[in-house]
């Protein structure tokens, strides 16, 4: 119970990775706030434990916009009044080859994926600055990296996330706030499902570990970068891949 009544708050918390985020925090004792433009019926949470449900809140919120961004955390504030975790996980997809590519399919992305990122980790500094404590774990990709033919837009996104959490973790360290990117290879979710099976398989062989991770490989690596134990961790990055980007 090594979050017990800490407040987290996921972005994307509903689906794929974030929820695995949600239900590992809330399983230690956390309330945790899963935010996600699309909120799923209750029984997509699965729970067993009704202890473990009530730990749970979800609130609609689209990352890309300003106000619905200052409305959820206004909201957060409001009932609990301090935040001590923000796991910007909220992300999106929209491959093509750049001379193909749309300037639709470039802003999504990047409206998601990295202003998304800067809008969440605005508005909950507005309770970690004063508490003076608090660590953001943003989710990058292998690919902000490495890059990857037909997702240049994502790989930026990805990119500017890990530029990012420097110069957050420059910004706000002296105020005892940590920031860490955790840059995932292949999960196994709704999002690698888009995949084709030859460009699963193309994966596949090149991990050294031979073998895809699952949400929770990735939710356990989370908790580890907001537990006490990586108090002297800030400006990182790490590849939790299966040692895809070596
Ligand atoms: N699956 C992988 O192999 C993989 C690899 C590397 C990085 N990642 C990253 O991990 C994160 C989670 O990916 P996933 O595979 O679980 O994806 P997913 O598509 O299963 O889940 C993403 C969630 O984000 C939500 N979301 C999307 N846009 C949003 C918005 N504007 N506002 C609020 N919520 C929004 C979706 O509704 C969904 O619930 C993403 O940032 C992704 O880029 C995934």
């Amino acid at each position: 119970m090594r979050f017990q009544d800490k407040v987290i708050v996921v972005t994307g918390g509903c689906r794929g990775i974030g929820k695995a985020i949600v239900e590992k925090f809330a399983s230690e004792g956390a309330i945790v706030y899963a935010l996600d433009y699309v909120i799923p019926s209750e029984s997509e949470f699965d729970f067993e434990n009704k202890e473990l449900k009530n730990r749970i809140k979800t609130i609609q919120t689209d990352v890309t916009s300003e106000e619905s961004v200052r409305l959820t955390f206004e909201t957060i504030i409001g009932e609990q009044s301090r935040i001590d975790v923000l796991v910007n996980n909220a992300g999106i997809t929209r491959d093509n080859l750049l001379m193909r590519m749309t300037s639709d399919q470039w802003d999504a992305v990047i409206n998601t994926n990295l202003k998304g990122v800067f809008l969440c980790s605005k508005y909950v500094l507005k309770a970690m600055m004063p508490q003076r404590s608090g660590t953001i774990i943003n989710i990058g990709s292998i690919v902000g990296s490495i890059g990857n033919a037909g997702q240049s837009n994502y790989s930026a996104s990805k990119a500017g996330v890990i530029g990012f959490t420097k110069s957050l973790a420059k910004e706000v360290g002296s105020r005892g706030i940590r920031v860490n990117c955790i840059a995932p290879g292949f999960v196994i979710t709704a999002m690698t499902e888009q995949l084709t099976e030859e460009q699963k398989s193309d994966f596949l062989k090149n991990i050294p570990l031979k073998r895809a991770a699952t949400p929770e490989t990735i939710a356990n690596v989370v908790a580890f970068f907001a537990s006490d134990d990586a108090d002297y961790i800030t400006g990182q990055v790490l590849h939790v891949d299966g040692g895809l980007a070596m």
